[in-house]
């Protein structure tokens, strides 16, 4: 996710536009909220036209949909609002239609937008990681401090809808009750995203943020004091582990904040440190178990 710091957007201030990328149907829009200029990958609002049908086919890359108005179906599956997709790489889905219309909120994780017909799954599919879920209706609301530490305030609550076990990135629905506020201003490692489905939120370094609000967020800049009059629902993710570094200074920048960082690491994790930053010419992270993690990352 080495995309440019946006926010805040707002995508009800920007119109709709054809979707014309081969293999994609007449009657798909969408607004392009960020996107990864060396690899395509991309986060897009996407309207779906009354009638727009999709053969079964596949993409090559991941990709993540949240259902935010009308209802989509696969098959004879119905996924109406509310409903959570992470289709892999290569897993194909059955014929999809969209009877009365909708819109989504689409991410395509690793690489540019792709569908080609299929009728069944690339031979390297990884079917196991499908999820389809009603996020609106299925799971329920847990306090941050289940999936993230430290936590932030208690009335933010989270639903986790995709877990990475090799970088502990996270794709989430999440809320803010009503009069929610949060007083400390917060960073952290990673890249984070959301979407504001419903409801206006305030931040003091980017104001309010309404219904079709958005950000991309690179690691290490300053968010918050937060609050919220009536509440959010919104969408969320991270590009691996969300650690909250919360402190009460506004104007540190992020190269400060970095240092700031390191500076716990070297407390929390020592002999990991020193090795790291060692000049013995043998500090070159490998991992057994995942001799490709470098090309799956986005930072090397
Ligand atoms: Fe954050």
């Amino acid at each position: 996710m080495a995309r440019k710091h946006i926010e805040p957007f707002v995508d009800r201030e920007v119109p709709f536009k054809k979707m014309t990328l081969p293999g994609f149907r007449k009657g798909m829009h969408y607004k392009m909220l960020s996107i990864d200029e060396d690899t395509g990958a991309c986060t897009m609002t996407v309207r779906f036209d009354k009638g727009y049908k999709l053969p079964p086919g596949m993409c090559y890359t991941e990709y993540e949909m949240i259902i935010m108005k009308g209802s989509i179906k696969y098959g004879d599956d119905v996924c109406n609002a509310g409903y959570y997709l992470r289709v892999p790489a290569g897993v194909h889905m059955p014929a999809m239609s969209v009877p009365r219309g909708a819109e989504a909120l689409l991410m395509y994780n690793f690489a540019e937008p792709s569908f080609v017909e299929s009728d069944e799954d690339h031979r390297l599919a990884m079917r196991d990681q499908l999820t389809i879920v009603d996020s609106y209706e299925d799971l329920q609301w847990m306090p941050t401090s289940g999936a993230i530490y430290p936590a932030v305030a208690p009335g933010c609550l989270l639903k986790v809808l995709k877990y990475d076990p090799l970088t502990e990135a996270l794709s989430f629905l999440y809320c803010m009750t009503p009069k929610f506020w949060q007083d400390n201003i917060s960073y952290h490692d990673c890249a984070e995203e959301a979407y504001h489905i419903w409801g206006t939120s305030w931040m003091m370094q980017f104001g309010d943020l309404p219904t079709g609000g958005y950000f991309f967020r690179p690691p290490w800049i300053n968010h918050g004091a937060f609050r919220s009059e009536l509440g959010i629902l919104a969408f969320g993710r991270t590009d691996s582990k969300l650690h909250n570094y919360f402190h009460w200074n506004p104007w540190t920048s992020p190269e400060e904040n970095r240092e700031r960082a390191v500076a716990q690491l070297a407390r929390t994790k020592p002999d990991l440190f020193n090795w790291t930053i060692s000049k013995d010419g043998h500090n070159h992270p490998h991992d057994f178990e995942h001799p490709d993690w470098k090309e799956k990352s986005n930072y090397f």
